[in-house]
């Protein structure tokens, strides 16, 4: 059950979707979601979630895209999965900000990066594998329908959205932590955003059932929903 003010979706805009922000800044948030990222625990969901596909298909060779990929951070982190296992991996990132595909390239992600809107990928294209972390809650319920069903098209052995459960606790969590920290000012406003936009395990099942589709919905520690498809060989 969310607090009062966390009752249904928010539709309060993040900077981060804003157009008009400039390079520099939105390279500023990249990093400190990093950070985030790191003290969260945020990398975990989709590296068990690649073990778990790994042992269930035996496949030593791995093609994965990340949708909505940030800084390339997730993918610096499944390169050393990889690495670490023996995975030989092709590593696909797509963003739709440019700036994004600055961040990555000076932190040396390996692999392609593609700029461009998700919905605007060539239908033909396939991964082994879709991943996208604290992305969807930038989307709409509609939109959101239409990326559920988009990964099933675009995935051969799986895919797996992690993003945020809408909670107080994250929430008040966010509001002090990211002050504290002194993170970057669009990271300080749009964490708590972020929450709010975000999802409660009830309105995961409305929106896979919206999709036709039937994945896994995990919580994960600290307040993330993993919401995860396996498909057929
Ligand atoms: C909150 S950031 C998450 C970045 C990274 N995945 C992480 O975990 O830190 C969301 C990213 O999604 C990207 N994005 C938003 N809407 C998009 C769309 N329709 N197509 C592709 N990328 C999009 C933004 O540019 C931004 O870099």
């Amino acid at each position: 059950m969310s607090a009062g003010w966390l009752q249904a979706r928010s539709t309060q805009a993040e900077w981060m979707d804003d157009p008009a922000q400039g390079e520099a800044a939105f390279r500023s948030a990249l990093r400190d979601l990093e950070l985030l990222n790191r003290i969260t625990f945020g990398y975990r969901p989709t590296l068990r979630w690649l073990d778990r596909l790994v042992a269930r298909t035996g496949v030593t060779r791995l093609s994965v895209l990340d949708v909505g990929a940030g800084g390339g951070d997730m993918l610096r982190r499944v390169a050393r999965w990889g690495a670490a296992r023996g995975i030989t991996l092709e590593l696909t990132g797509l963003d739709r900000s440019p700036a994004a595909a600055i961040a990555a390239r000076d932190a040396d992600t390996p692999g392609t990066w593609l700029t461009a809107d998700l919905f605007d990928l060539s239908a033909e294209a396939r991964f082994d594998a879709v991943v996208s972390s604290l992305f969807v809650h930038h989307l709409t319920d509609d939109d959101l329908v239409r990326f559920l069903r988009w990964m099933d098209r675009h995935a051969r052995c799986g895919w797996l959205i992690s993003d945020i459960h809408r909670h107080a606790i994250p929430w008040c969590a966010l509001w002090a932590g990211t002050r504290l920290l002194r993170l970057d000012p669009m990271v300080v406003h749009d964490s708590t955003v972020s929450v709010a936009r975000a999802f409660t395990q009830a309105n995961w099942q409305q929106l896979v059932d919206d999709a036709g589709v039937a994945p896994r919905i995990t919580w994960h520690f600290p307040f993330r929903w993993a919401v995860s498809q396996e498909l057929p060989p």
